[in-house]
């Protein structure tokens, strides 16, 4: 099945779920991020996401670091370098994904999609491209009930519920018109460092699964990077309750890939991602970043 034809079927899972459960205030705050960065002019701008003001949620800790951030000018800087760090690394991700499709990987399957709108933002390049969402069944839902009210949003996405604690991806991907035997290119942004090391693990095993393509692309945590995080920063995180856990040195990384079948990694420091993906931001200042990884199972 194609994206244009997708029948919005696999919101089953869903549908029992009362929406506001177990929504991620992380992913609010990232749209809240990217609503922001989106009012740059546009020679400034990393990236233009033009529904994101409407995902976040109206939760009061969300509004207060929306308005607060005016008066508290360290909580300020704060979210001003976390707005760069994030709008580089999902600018980054955009690029890999669409190189992905049209490197042929016909499916794109974003694990942990928060309130990710990158089949809106590019609905004119992905003509004929399967897109899927697992999340939470909590945020699937709630995003679900605002995105129907957007008439100008792609509708063609399938999502699905998944709590990748205890369940399995192919089992929630089942649900879905995935096809095992079709390439596919998985999406996992700012998810894997709230999952233990033995599910991050479970989780390539099934992506790897099945005879064709795959690619993952993935952001995480350096070692370095969380050991140094401190001030308003490690404030902010432990307010909004979602703590990573999991950090990785790259060659870690690339070793768990690798025991999983994925025997090509390539990654991008902040700065290089920067460099190849958003040179917009070689002025900004940041703080604490997410590197950016591609695992591939062939060339
Ligand atoms: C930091 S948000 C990132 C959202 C989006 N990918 C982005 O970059 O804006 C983390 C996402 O992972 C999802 N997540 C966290 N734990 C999960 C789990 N156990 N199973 C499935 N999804 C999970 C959250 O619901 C949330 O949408």
């Amino acid at each position: 099945m194609n994206g244009a034809g997708a029948a919005i079927e696999a919101t089953r899972a869903l549908t029992t779920v009362e929406p506001r459960a177990r929504c991620s205030m992380i992913a609010g705050a990232n749209a809240l991020l990217r609503m922001k960065e989106s009012t740059l002019p546009a020679r400034e701008r990393i990236l233009h996401d033009a529904w994101a003001g409407r995902l976040i949620d109206d939760h009061w800790l969300l509004q207060s670091i929306r308005y607060a951030r005016f008066t508290l000018p360290p909580l300020w800087r704060a979210i001003d370098e976390l707005q760069t760090a994030h709008c580089v690394r999902h600018r980054s991700i955009d690029q890999l994904v669409l190189l992905a499709v049209a490197g042929g990987c016909k499916q794109v399957v974003v694990i942990g999609a928060g309130y990710d709108m990158r089949p809106s933002r590019f609905a004119a390049r992905l003509e004929g491209v399967t897109w899927i969402e697992l999340d939470l069944p909590g945020i699937g839902a709630r995003k679900r009930e605002l995105v129907d009210t957007m008439i100008d949003s792609n509708h063609h996405v399938e999502r699905a519920g998944v709590d990748l604690m205890r369940e399995s991806v192919l089992d929630a991907l089942a649900a879905t018109h995935f096809d095992r035997d079709e390439p596919a290119c998985f999406v996992l942004e700012g998810l894997i460092h709230y999952l233990p090391r033995a599910r991050v693990e479970a989780l390539l095993s099934d992506l790897s699964s099945g005879s064709a393509r795959r690619e993952v692309i993935v952001s995480f945590i350096r070692t370095q990077v969380y050991e140094s995080a401190r001030g308003p920063l490690r404030w902010l995180v432990q307010l909004l309750g979602e703590i990573p856990r999991l950090h990785f040195a790259p060659r870690e990384l690339e070793a768990l890939a690798a025991r999983h079948g994925f025997a090509r990694f390539q990654s991008w420091t902040f700065d290089q991602q920067v460099t190849a993906f958003a040179p917009v931001a070689r002025t900004r200042r940041v703080g604490c970043t997410q590197d950016v990884a591609l695992l591939r199972d062939r060339a």
